[in-house]
C-alpha cells in the first residue's frame, strides 16, 4: 500500500445531492500569481433528499479562505470547519445565500487542473474535479446551476475576457488602475465542471454561423497572435460540425455565440465548456505547412467531438462519473459518423477498428480492464480510457445496428427530449431508444456492466442434398478481471455470403448483406437455397466489439480479399492473409525453421490492387498496408519483440521486391501533388508515402535519395514528416543533418518540434534510448509542458517498443524516472504515462519482474499522487 490515501468511490454508494444551487455568481479579480474568486450561491435542501444530515459539505482544493456570509451575515468559526478538501457549513436553514471570497494562484498550478497560466493567458480546465480548485462548490455532475461571471483584470494584460454563455451588458467596462471587467450569463443549467474562464492577449478569427431555424450564431477562435495564420480550417471544419449534427440528429445550437480558444498547455485534447471549448493547440492550429493530412483530419473530428457535446454531454448530462461513457461513447460514436460524412466511411471504420483493437482491446486484456461503466474508482482522471471512449463508441453502434439508422434517429430524438437538462444514467439512455422503439434492451445492458473482449468462435457446415448452410456461434468472454458469472451478451452479426465468382448470395430476398442477433452462449443460423458451398463474409464493418475466432482456408481468405463486397472485411481478409504469414515467419525465427515463401497468390492479388487504381485511392493505400507490429503484439500470447520486427520486416521486404516495379511506378505518377488539402491530394500522398515506406525497405542507395530528396523539396507537412520518419530509423550519424535542418526551419514552431520530439523518441537504431535522454535535456523540452512530455517520454513508452522493452530494463527505468520526476508536477499526465507499464503479463519472465520492480520501486516512493498511486497499484494486481 501506498503512503498516498486511496479512498475507493462505489457506484452502489451514489444518493442524490442532500442541497442544490439555483444561482452561482462568480467574480474574478485575475491576476497571474493571486486571483481573488468571489462566489455567491443560492443554495436549497434539495427536498428529492431523503437523508437528513444537518451540514452542507462543500469541495474545496488548494485554496486560501478569505471571508464567508450566510444571508449577508459574516459566518462565526464555531459554524463552519475547514480542511483541504472540504468546507462544512453546521446546521444551515433550508434556503439560503452563502457567499465565498478566496485566493488562488494560477501561477503555481502546473497540474492544469482549475485556474492556470498558459504563456501568457489564464484558463481553466474544470472536468472532471478541477472547479474545487477554483472555489468552495458542490462539484459534481448532478448540481446544475445558472451561472453569471464577472470578470475583471488587467485591460493590457487581458484585453480579451471570456467566460461561458452570452455577453451581458456593454462590452468591456473601463476600471479604476488600467482594469477592465466583462460579464457572462449562461442561461443553461450546467454542473461546475462545465464552468470556463480564459483571460489573455488573444488573437481571434471570427465568422458566423445560421442555423436551421435561422438564428445567426457568432463563431470565434481565439489563438496566440503568430498562430492566426493556422485558424481557418478549424473555423470551417466547426461550420461543418454544426450544419452535419443539425441535419444527422437534428440538433441545433443554442447560444448566440461559440467560442474556442487554443492553448498550449493542456492535459487532454479538448473540452467541451459550454460555449467555450479550450483545446490543445494541437486540435486547433493547422496549416499545410505545419500540419499534416492526419493533423487536419484530427482538428476536423475534434471540433466535431467537442461541438456534439454541447447536446451530448451538456444539455444532457452525467449524473455522476460513473456515467462518462454516457457522454463521451455517445460522443465518439457522433465524431465517427461526422469524419465519415465528411471523409470515407471505410476508411474511417478501419482507422477506428484498427486504434481499437491494437490499444483497447490491450488495455481491457490487462489489469486496468474495467466496464464501459465501472463500478469503483479511486482517482476519476484515470477513467478517461480507450475503453470508456472507443469501446463505450462501439457499443453505442450496436444499438445503432440493432434499431436500424430511422429507429437510432427516433430513439436519440426521445432522450434529448426526455432528459433535456437534467444529469442521467447510461441506463436513462438505453431506456430512451427501448421506449421509442418498443425494444427490449435488458441483455443489451451486459455490455455496460462486464469488462473485457468477448471472444466468438465460427463453425460453418454446409448440406449438399438439403442445399443448406449453417453458421455456429459460441461466445467466451475471458477476461481477466471480470465476474464469474458472466451472462452471454446480444451480439449483432453482420454476414454475407460469396460464391466461387465472388457474387454476392442472396439472403434474405434481396439483401446480400444481414445482421444476426447472438444472445446466447451457443447459437446456430441455417440459410436455405444455397446451392455450392459459399465463403462466408462474418462480422462485417466490425459490427461488433469482439474477438472473432474462424478457421478460413488461405485461398478463402484470397477469395474475400479480391471479391468481398463489404469494405472493412475485404481490408480485413487481406490482414488476415498479412498476419497469418508474419506470425508463421515469427514461428521460423524462434524455431531456427526456413522462413516461409508469401503464396503467389497472395503477392499476385496485390500486384492485381497496385495494377487497377480504385476510386477512393485512400482505401487502396489500406488495402495495401501491414498489419502493424502494435496490433501483431496485441494477438501474441507473449510477445517476442525482436522477432516480430524481424518477420514483419522480411514479410515487408519481400512484397517491396516483388513488387518493385509497381512501387516506384506509383511513386513518380502520385509525387507531384505538392500541395491542396482536397480529398484526392490527400489520398495520392497516403498512397505515395505508402509506396515509400515499402521501398525503403529495399535499402538501396537509389530509394534512400529518393527519400532525402522528397524531405529537401516537400512543400507540405506530410511529405516532409513521412520522409523524416523514414530517415529516423537509419544510423544516427546519418540521420542528424536532416534532423538538424529540420529543427533549424522548425524551431518557432512548437507542434512541428513536438514531431522532430517524437519521431526521434521513436527511432528504432541502436542507440534510441541515449538519444531520448539526450531530448530531455534540450532546451526546449519542458516537464510542465504535456505535449512535449507525451512527445518525448509518451512517445518512447507507447511507439518504441523495440527500447522500451530492451531486455538489460533500461527503456523501463528511464520512464519509471520521468514518472516520477512529473507526479510532483502533473499527476494526470505522469498516471497516464504510468499506463505503459500495466502490459507486463505479456512479456517473458524476464522482462515481467524488471517491470514489475519500476512499478514497486513508484510506488513505494513517497510522496505519490493519488492518481499515480492508483494506476500502479492496480497494474501490480
Ligand atoms: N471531456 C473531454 C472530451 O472528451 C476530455 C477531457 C476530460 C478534457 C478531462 C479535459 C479534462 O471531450
Ligand atoms: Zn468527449
Amino acid at each position: 500500500m501506498s503512503t498516498s490515501e486511496q479512498k475507493t468511490i462505489y457506484l452502489k454508494d451514489y444518493t442524490v445531492p442532500e442541497f442544490l444551487i439555483s444561482k452561482t455568481e462568480l467574480h474574478f479579480d485575475l491576476s497571474a500569481d493571486k486571483t481573488l474568486v468571489n462566489s455567491r450561491l443560492n443554495i436549497y435542501r434539495n427536498p428529492d433528499c431523503k437523508k437528513t444530515n444537518p451540514d452542507l459539505v462543500l469541495m474545496g482544493e488548494e485554496l486560501t479562505l478569505i471571508d464567508l456570509k450566510v444571508d449577508g451575515e459574516r459566518l462565526h468559526p464555531e459554524h463552519y470547519t475547514l480542511d483541504d478538501k472540504t468546507l462544512t457549513i453546521h446546521n444551515p436553514s433550508a434556503r439560503f445565500v452563502l457567499e465565498i471570497s478566496n485566493h488562488i494562484n494560477p501561477s503555481t498550478n502546473t497540474a492544469l487542473s482549475g485556474l492556470y497560466k498558459s504563456n501568457t493567458m489564464l484558463c481553466t480546465q474544470c472536468e472532471a474535479e478541477g472547479f474545487r480548485r477554483i472555489t468552495w462548490f458542490l462539484d459534481r455532475p448532478d448540481v446544475m446551476s445558472i451561472f453569471s461571471v464577472t470578470m475583471v483584470a488587467d485591460k493590457d494584460e487581458y484585453p480579451v475576457l471570456l467566460s461561458n454563455g452570452n455577453r451581458t451588458g456593454s462590452p468591456n467596462i473601463a476600471l479604476a488602475d488600467n482594469k477592465h471587467a466583462a460579464r457572462w450569463h449562461d442561461p443553461f443549467p450546467k454542473p461546475s465542471y462545465l464552468f470556463a474562464l480564459v483571460a489573455g492577449d488573444l488573437a481571434c478569427l471570427k465568422d458566423s454561423f445560421t442555423t436551421c431555424s435561422g438564428r445567426e450564431v457568432a463563431l470565434e477562435v481565439y489563438v496566440e497572435e503568430h498562430d492566426l495564420d493556422k485558424t481557418s480550417h478549424a473555423m470551417q471544419s466547426l461550420k461543418n460540425a454544426m450544419r452535419w449534427d443539425e441535419q444527422a440528429f437534428g440538433r441545433e445550437y443554442d447560444l448566440d455565440i461559440y467560442m474556442i480558444v487554443a492553448v498550449s498547455h493542456f492535459n487532454m485534447g479538448a473540452m467541451e465548456n459550454k460555449g467555450l471549448n479550450i483545446f490543445n493547440t494541437k486540435y486547433v492550429l493547422a496549416s499545410e505547412k505545419t500540419a499534416t493530412d492526419a493533423d487536419f483530419e484530427n482538428v476536423e473530428a475534434v471540433i466535431g467531438h467537442e461541438y456534439f457535446h454541447n447536446w451530448s454531454g451538456n444539455r444532457v448530462t452525467c449524473r455522476d462519473w460513473f456515467q462518462l461513457s454516457l457522454k463521451e461513447g455517445f460522443t465518439v460514436f457522433r465524431d465517427q459518423q461526422f469524419t465519415a460524412h465528411q471523409t470515407s466511411e471505410a476508411v474511417k471504420r478501419i482507422k477506428d477498428v484498427n486504434m481499437l483493437r491494437t490499444h483497447q482491446f490491450a488495455e481491457d486484456a490487462g489489469p486496468l480492464s474495467h466496464p464501459i461503466r465501472p463500478s469503483s474508482f479511486v482517482e476519476i482522471n484515470n477513467f478517461y480510457t480507450l475503453t470508456i471512449y472507443e469501446k463505450g463508441a462501439e457499443v453505442v453502434r450496436m444499438l445503432h445496428t440493432l434499431l436500424g439508422e430511422t429507429g437510432f434517429r427516433k430513439g436519440c430524438d426521445l432522450y434529448f427530449e426526455r432528459y433535456d437538462g437534467q444529469a442521467v444514467t447510461t441506463e436513462d439512455f438505453v431506456t430512451a431508444l427501448e421506449d421509442a422503439n418498443n425494444a427490449n434492451f435488458e441483455q443489451f445492458k451486459q455490455w455496460y456492466s462486464q469488462a473485457g473482449t468477448p471472444t466468438v468462435t465460427v463453425t460453418t457446415s454446409y448440406n449438399q442434398n438439403e442445399k443448406t448452410y449453417t453458421v455456429s456461434f459460441e461466445q467466451h468472454n475471458n477476461s481477466p478481471s471480470t465476474q464469474a458469472d458472466k451472462e452471454p451478451l446480444v451480439i449483432p452479426i453482420r454476414l454475407g455470403l460469396l460464391d466461387d465468382n465472388g457474387k454476392e448470395l442472396n439472403l434474405h430476398g434481396e439483401q446480400t448483406s444481414t445482421v444476426l442477433e447472438l444472445t446466447k452462449a451457443e447459437q446456430s443460423f441455417t440459410f436455405t437455397d444455397i446451392n455450392t458451398e459459399p465463403t462466408p463474409s462474418i462480422l462485417r464493418g466490425f459490427s461488433a466489439p469482439i474477438k472473432l475466432q474462424q478457421t478460413l482456408s488461405i485461398e478463402q481468405k484470397i477469395h474475400l480479399f479480391q471479391h468481398d463486397k463489404d469494405a472493412f472485411n475485404r481490408w480485413e481478409a487481406g490482414q488476415n492473409c498479412l498476419s497469418y504469414f508474419i506470425f508463421k515467419t515469427i514461428d521460423a525465427i524462434q524455431n531456427h525453421h526456413k522462413v516461409p515463401p508469401l503464396p503467389d497468390e497472395l503477392v499476385g492479388t496485390f500486384r492485381a490492387i497496385l495494377q487497377q487504381p480504385l476510386a477512393d485511392l485512400a482505401y487502396q493505400s489500406l488495402l495495401l498496408s501491414l498489419p502493424s507490429k502494435a496490433y501483431l503484439a496485441e494477438q501474441m500470447s507473449t510477445i517476442d519483440i525482436d522477432a516480430l520486427y524481424q518477420a514483419h520486416r522480411i514479410v515487408k521486404q519481400t512484397l517491396a521486391s516483388s513488387l518493385q516495379d509497381l512501387w516506384l511506378a506509383h511513386y513518380h505518377a502520385n509525387h507531384h501533388v505538392g500541395a491542396g488539402t482536397d480529398s484526392q491530394s490527400i489520398a495520392q500522398r497516403s498512397f505515395k508515402n505508402l509506396c515509400l515506406d515499402y521501398l525503403m525497405a529495399l535499402e538501396t542507395d537509389e530509394v534512400r535519395s529518393m527519400c532525402i530528396q522528397q524531405f529537401e523539396t516537400a512543400r507540405n507537412m506530410t511529405d516532409q514528416i513521412a520522409a523524416l520518419a523514414e530517415l529516423s530509423h537509419l544510423d544516427t550519424s546519418i540521420n542528424v543533418s536532416y534532423f538538424d535542418a529540420f529543427y533549424q526551419q522548425w524551431k518557432n514552431e512548437d507542434l512541428v518540434i513536438d514531431k522532430w520530439f517524437a519521431l526521434q523518441a521513436c527511432s528504432e537504431t541502436t542507440d534510441a534510448l541515449h538519444s531520448v535522454k539526450k531530448l530531455t535535456q534540450h532546451p526546449d523540452f519542458d516537464m510542465k509542458t504535456p505535449n512535449r512530455v507525451r512527445s518525448v517520454i509518451g512517445a518512447f513508452a507507447t511507439a518504441n517498443p523495440l527500447h522500451f522493452n530492451a531486455i538489460d530494463g533500461s527503456g523501463y527505468e528511464f520512464v519509471a524516472d520521468n514518472i516520477l520526476l512529473l507526479d510532483s508536477i502533473n499527476p494526470q499526465v505522469a498516471a497516464r504515462l504510468a499506463n505503459s507499464l500495466s502490459h507486463w503479463k505479456k512479456f517473458d519472465s524476464t522482462r515481467q519482474q524488471l517491470i514489475k520492480a519500476q512499478l514497486s520501486r513508484i510506488q513505494a516512493h513517497t510522496p505519490l499522487s493519488k492518481d499515480v498511486s492508483e494506476i500502479v497499484s492496480r497494474s501490480l494486481t
